[in-house]
């Protein structure tokens, strides 16, 4: 998708579509108002026909107006002028986006980056209105018929701008921003849409690093051999039961100075997650493919940060894995050491990903990290604790889990605390091991993240549950690609710190 900045009068914009904006009541927005008087009036008498109130994501395309060197004029409807959200903003373009796709448009020039949003500039709007386009345009159909598939129509995205210069600046590095972080987006929803038969942990690891061999990142795989040499055992006791081998991907995006501690990006990467021996209920099992987004959303985060070229040190660790129930899995009371030295107790084979994660976390003491933030769709009660609208954010230092939460406002990619408090240590006691891998129904969200605390020690330390927000299920299945653009966020935000 081609993206510009333009500052267009609407009435000499040749492109196939204009999009101008319309609020409740009838009032138009300034590009409104220009196409109405070089249209004799069309939009007004249009709206005077009492078919359009100008509600949020509204839309009519308007075919032909006098006037105007284009053939079409999409009106959008944006709410109530004054109270609008980026929330109501990104539901508009939404709104926008599917009704080009209906109509199979190839050129759409959007006159909306004058909208009054609550704390919105225009280059964060056209941010917003980039990722919101490209993200509502991706398909996931190559398993199926190309008869079947829908078409993909939009090719060009032109942003008007009617600020200034310095504005029209703005906004052309937010698109930049925004066009990066759409691709990250893009490709974490790819690994992740895949289904296990293909995307193994081998499969997920040539990815990897198909990725850092395109945009000079290192790379460094491990297999089984070298995890059983560096004493990761918890990982290996969840890959036991499977007949695809783990991996463990290090990516290392060395952008920043040489004095500059890395930032540390670790994710889950469980391409199948049936449950071990304490197996799953059948009901949409499917969707554990999808207990590798975390892992995904780790690697697409790097991969936006290298093509940025961000002044920025960046690691990624992926441990993958596939937990399946097998006549050598590990079984409930098993007691397996892990990196770090501690024992744990397995009480349950379907509290995989802290064991994994933990041993990745011990591995990446060896950076010397600056942070650590890890992700995961680690807990079913985090949904319910948090719903699919944002993801829960834990860690041991209060300004890292507030940068994270002020990188989720900014990018709608949200984030809120919950608390890590001592107290629910307890829950982890083991009779026979150091600690236990579960903690019981109550807390199921924290008390996980508790058990990651204990191999986290060392650093300053967030986790991020993603469990409600990775993917949707129903209708419309498919992953989200969050939070990879929380991420994004956070790591622009560090690299204008060191500029
Ligand atoms: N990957 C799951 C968590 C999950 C479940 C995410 C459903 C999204 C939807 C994780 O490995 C898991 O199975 N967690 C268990 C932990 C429990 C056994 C303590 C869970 O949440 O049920
Ligand atoms: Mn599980
Ligand atoms: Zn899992």
């Amino acid at each position: 998708m081609e993206i510009a900045t333009h500052a267009h009068n609407p009435r000499s914009d040749n492109l196939d579509c204009l999009v101008v904006g319309v609020y409740e009541q009838g009032i138009l927005s300034p590009a409104a108002t220009l196409v109405d008087a070089a249209s004799d009036g069309a939009i007004q008498s249009f709206l005077a026909t009492g078919d359009f109130a100008g509600q949020c994501g509204d839309t009519q395309i308007l075919y032909q107006l006098p006037g105007l060197a284009t053939q079409r004029v999409m009106v959008l409807g944006l709410g109530v002028h004054g109270k609008i959200s980026d929330s109501q903003f990104r539901k508009a373009i939404q709104g926008a986006s599917k009704a080009l796709r209906q109509a199979q448009i190839a050129q759409a020039s959007f006159y909306l980056l004058d909208t009054p949003v609550i704390r919105r500039s225009p280059a964060a709007l056209g941010k917003i209105l980039v990722q919101t386009v490209m993200d509502s345009d991706y398909q996931f159909d190559h398993h199926k018929e190309p008869s079947e598939k829908p078409q993909r129509s939009l090719t060009h995205l032109h942003l008007n701008v009617s600020g200034g210069a310095e504005e029209e600046a703005a906004v052309k590095q937010a698109c930049a921003e925004a066009q990066a972080t759409a691709r990250a987006v893009a490709w974490a929803k790819d690994l992740a849409n895949e289904p296990g038969n293909i995307c193994t942990p081998t499969w997920l690891a040539d990815q990897a690093q198909n990725m850092a061999q395109r945009t000079g990142i290192k790379s460094t795989i491990l297999g089984p051999d070298a995890m059983e040499a560096l004493g990761m055992r918890l990982l290996l006791g969840v890959a036991q039961g499977s007949r695809q081998e783990p991996r463990l991907i290090i990516l290392e995006y060395w952008g920043g100075s040489e004095e500059q501690a890395p930032i540390v990006f670790v994710g889950k990467g469980l391409t199948f997650d049936a449950g071990g021996i304490s197996l799953k209920p059948a009901d949409k099992m499917d969707e554990m493919k999808y207990d590798m987004c975390g892992g995904a959303a780790a690697l697409a985060a790097i991969q936006s940060a290298a093509e940025l070229k961000l002044p920025l040190n960046i690691i990624t660790v992926v441990p993958a894995s596939e937990n399946l129930p097998d006549g050598r899995a590990t079984k409930p009371g098993d007691i397996h050491k892990s990196m770090k030295g501690l024992t744990v107790e397995i009480i349950n084979t379907d509290a995989e990903g802290r064991l994994i994660l933990a041993d990745a976390l011990t591995y990446v003491e060896r950076f010397e990290p600056d942070v650590v933030i890890d992700m995961a769709t680690l807990t079913g009660a985090c949904v319910i604790a948090l719903g699919h609208q944002t993801a829960a954010v834990m860690g041991n230092n209060e300004g890292l889990v507030q940068d994270l939460i002020r990188a989720g406002k900014e990018s709608m990619d949200r984030a809120w605390e919950l608390p890590l408090y001592e107290e629910y240590q307890e829950q982890l006691k083991s009779s026979f091991a150091d600690l236990s891998n579960v903690g019981g129904r109550p807390a199921g969200t924290i008390t996980a993240a508790c058990f990651l605390s204990r191999f986290t020690e060392n650093y300053r330390w967030a986790h991020l549950d993603i469990a409600g927000v990775a993917w949707k299920s129903g209708e419309n299945k498919g992953a989200t690609g969050r939070p990879v653009s929380l991420l994004v966020e956070y790591l622009l935000h560090r690299a204008r710190q060191v500029a």
